[in-house]
């Protein structure tokens, strides 16, 4: 039985499988409420053999949208319309996932889509932006530095979120702390040069985070709480995998569970190679150093080479997003890949185009 398809139990929550959807933005949502695409878009992804569908990055207040087409999951309008989405994703055998976020500096932007770059304006249903330090991601508006009752509201944003995610049926909240956002710019000396006791030191810069998950674990102790961390930021004086892995350590000793291992996104001049596996690195240092469960992503996007990142012990479970996009039944793929067919989670429905082991 290969590795890929081995159960994995993080939290208290168990997934059939170690192949999982990262999250995706759609950019597709009105006043942040999920609609008939979010629940298609993600449904098929269970049906196509997930073990862990996360749902894209959900803003847990309105200026925390990266678009104003990004969902989100402040109000309860947002978490009715989330139930059925998760629960299709949960009748269908995969675990609902959803990554609870607060875009910070990168917030208010037009979406891929649009056809425009950079700051949506007040005039064109765009906002003020906030961050650790007023201090422009280059082409956007420049945010204005939070003031500390603006980060406690943060916090509290965060544990409200959670708390409406497990009522609308999700079992793992994965925190974004990753790709330039506002966790990611507090972490990394780039973004945050403040000068209380959000800045300088590394426990200083962490604060925020472990004050996120804190109030995530009290206000949803029955969630497996993760991180999705940006492993390095690909510039000079930027947050890096060592660093990742120390505070990786002390969220784990306060109870998140799993850390999802991406990068970069903090600053436009960053110097990034891509490649098949290309932060597979970075994953297994994470693992190794702070001795957590880590998923591996990037361009991973065969049976095969996903399983071999497992079989070399430098991650527990791989992520993949454009791959599942191009074949939204890429884990029933896989396992054909692998020559086990019959591992993964074929629908009955489905079971007539199985291929023979
Ligand atoms: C359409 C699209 C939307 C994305 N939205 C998010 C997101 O909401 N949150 C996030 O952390 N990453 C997001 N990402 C990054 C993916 O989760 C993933 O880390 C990245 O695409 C690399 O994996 P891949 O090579 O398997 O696609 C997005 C990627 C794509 C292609």
């Amino acid at each position: 039985m290969s590795l890929l398809f081995t159960p994995i139990e993080l939290g208290g929550v168990t997934a059939r499988n170690r192949l999982w959807v990262a999250p995706m933005c759609q950019y597709s949502a009105q006043n942040g409420v999920p609609n008939e695409w979010h629940h298609v878009h993600l449904a098929q992804f269970a049906a196509g053999g997930a073990g862990v569908v996360i749902a894209e990055a959900t803003a847990v207040v309105p200026e925390g949208r990266i678009s104003p087409e990004d969902v989100g999951i402040w109000n309860d309008a947002q978490r009715d319309a989330w139930a059925p989405i998760a629960a299709a994703i949960r009748r269908r055998g995969a675990v609902p996932g959803i990554q609870l976020a607060h875009a910070g500096r990168k917030a208010s932007t037009w979406s891929p889509f649009s056809g425009r770059r950079g700051s949506v304006l007040d005039e064109a249903g765009g906002w003020q932006t906030v961050a650790p330090s007023a201090i422009a991601y280059e082409g956007f508006e420049t945010p204005v530095a939070l003031d500390l009752a603006g980060i406690d509201r943060i916090v509290d944003a965060f544990a409200a979120a959670s708390v409406r995610a497990v009522d609308a049926g999700f079992r793992m909240l994965e925190v974004h702390a990753a790709h330039g956002y506002l966790l990611h710019q507090f972490l990394s000396p780039l973004s945050n040069v403040r000068t209380d006791e959000y800045a300088g030191s590394l426990e200083n810069r962490a604060r925020l985070l472990l004050r996120v998950i804190d109030a995530m674990r009290a206000a949803a102790p029955s969630a497996a709480v993760t991180v999705r961390f940006s492993a390095h930021d690909w510039a000079d004086g930027g947050w890096d995998a060592a660093q990742t892995a120390t505070v990786a350590a002390w969220a784990a000793e306060r109870g998140a569970v799993f850390f999802d291992i991406s990068s970069g996104g903090l600053v436009a001049h960053q110097q990034i190679t891509t490649g098949p596996g290309y932060q597979v690195p970075l994953a297994a240092e994470v693992r190794a150093a702070a001795g957590v469960a880590v998923g591996a992503v990037g361009e991973i996007t065969s049976g095969p080479q996903a399983e071999a990142v497992l079989a070399a012990g430098d991650a527990d479970v791989i992520l993949a997003g454009r791959e599942w996009l191009r074949d939204p039944h890429f884990a029933l793929r896989a396992a054909t890949e692998l020559g086990e067919p019959a591992a993964a989670p074929w629908p009955d429905q489905y079971l007539r185009a199985r291929p023979r082991a």
